[in-house]
């Protein structure tokens, strides 16, 4: 197999999980270079790299000299999110592949750069949205495509995650500041990716509309003060909502939240006319199959009680073929998500083919941030969606099959 030489730009906490996968991934992948700012970063990578026994990686600060590097064959980007897709656009340029870590766009204008970037180099950009690898999301595309669901018609997402210690623990973190100075949905992707994918945004069907309301903000502010740092202003909502509607009349209510306790969720929900997944219930319900009893009330009515099935009783027989091949092998973190997205990432770069998640797509799911933004702004007022396809969404020629795709599934590929 012909080693794909990455470089890695941004040395951050992500640089070090994504690290945790690749460290496994060395039949197919060199990190060949590293670069950050900062220098402790850089050597606390190298010294993560060595004790993996990894070669020695070029180590840079600026990263338009890891881009020129030529034992870089394609560049991740977990830079904090202002800085991803101005990166990546010179990726593009230089002939080599990007792919960004998660995060939203600033401007509208700056996915169109980036589009038009991928369209004249013929380059590809990944978002590295690896919860599009998750088993369920996979199990609920495979299950989506069979049919099962029967006509989707609803979905919602999320991102409900309690990060109210950043305000204390890590107040010059970009992450922390952008929360501080800006109202919209900051992280859509994790969990709108894998309902576009269901969907089919880009091929079929896009999205159309979005309007966006965000509640008061407390919860940042509470934590910054009970750590003795005084009232420090959060603009960000404690829960910002999001209706978006799509081009074939489905409906999709995204969810930001990540002020407030509760537990983890990205409160995924696919409703079709035959049934449902919902991921906070941890139940399927599918007509045919669930349990389904007429009953009759007090006053002689007949109703209908629909009981939910547990998700894991559809693992057997509807798990995505790649969750029936790696299931009992989960390498590095977040549950073996990130060594699936990075596998597939690589296989794309080695074998000069479109990846699983493209530009359009890494345009459709970032412009949610910058128009949340405006919505919640105008009052939630409803907005349109730039078509980043130019209307080509409507007749795409097919994804190109392979293992890793996310539009259909290709059982024969799975090697
Ligand atoms: N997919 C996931 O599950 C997941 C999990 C965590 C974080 N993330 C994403 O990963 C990204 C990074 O997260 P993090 O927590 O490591 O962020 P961070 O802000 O802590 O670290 C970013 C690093 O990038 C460096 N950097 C920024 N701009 C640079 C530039 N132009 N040139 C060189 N270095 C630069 C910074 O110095 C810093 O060390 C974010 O987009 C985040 O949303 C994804």
């Amino acid at each position: 197999m012909k080693k794909v030489g990455v470089g890695i730009i941004g040395l951050g906490p992500r640089a070090e999980t994504l690290l945790a996968s690749l460290k496994f991934m060395t039949e197919g992948i060199a990190v060949t270079a590293i670069c950050d700012f900062k220098e402790e970063r850089i050597a606390l990578l190298r010294k993560k790299i060595l004790e993996a026994k990894m070669d020695a990686p070029h180590e840079y600060r600026d990263y338009h000299r890891l881009i020129a590097d030529p034992a870089v064959d394609a560049v991740l980007i977990p830079t904090s999110w202002n800085s991803h897709l101005l990166i990546a656009q010179e990726c593009l340029a230089q002939g080599k592949y990007a792919g960004i870590e998660v995060g939203g766009a600033a401007s509208i204008d700056e996915l169109w750069q980036l589009v038009r970037a991928a369209e004249s180099t013929g380059v590809s950009c990944m978002m590295l949205e690896n919860c599009c690898y998750g088993r369920n999301e996979l199990m609920m595309l495979n299950m989506a495509r069979k049919g099962l669901f029967g006509e989707l018609i609803h979905c919602e997402c999320g991102y409900l995650h309690d990060l109210s210690d950043m305000a204390w623990r890590e107040p010059d973190k970009e992450r922390t500041i952008h929360n501080r100075f800006r109202n919209g949905d900051l992280y859509p992707t994790h969990g709108l990716g894998p309902i576009a994918k269901i969907l089919r945004i880009n091929r079929g069907n896009r999205f159309l509309t979005i309007s966006s309301t965000a509640s008061k903000a407390r919860g940042f502010a509470a934590a910054a003060k009970a750590h003795g740092m005084g009232d420090v202003t959060y603009n960000e909502g404690d829960i910002v909502l999001s209706v978006i509607r799509c081009a074939n009349g489905e409906t999709i209510l995204l969810r930001h939240g990540v002020s407030l306790p509760r537990p983890y969720s990205r409160c995924q929900l696919v409703q079709g006319t035959r049934g449902l997944w919902e991921e906070d219930a941890k139940g399927i319900f599918i007509e045919g199959i669930s349990k389904t009893e007429e009953r009759i009330d007090s006053a002689g009515n007949p109703y209908t009680v629909h009981t939910w099935d547990p998700v894991d009783s559809f693992y057997e027989k509807y798990d995505h073929p790649i969750w029936k091949k790696y299931r009992d092998k989960q390498i590095g973190e977040h549950g073996g998500m990130d060594y699936l997205t990075l596998s597939a990432f690589a296989e794309a770069v080695r074998e000069h083919k479109p990846t699983p998640i493209d530009v359009y797509d890494v345009a459709a799911w970032m412009s949610v941030t910058a128009l949340s933004e405006q919505s919640v702004a105008l009052g939630g007022q409803v907005l349109p969606f730039p078509d980043f396809t130019d209307g080509k969404w409507i007749a795409r020629k097919p994804e190109e099959p392979s293992a890793w795709a996310l539009d259909e599934i290709f059982e024969d590929l799975q090697r």
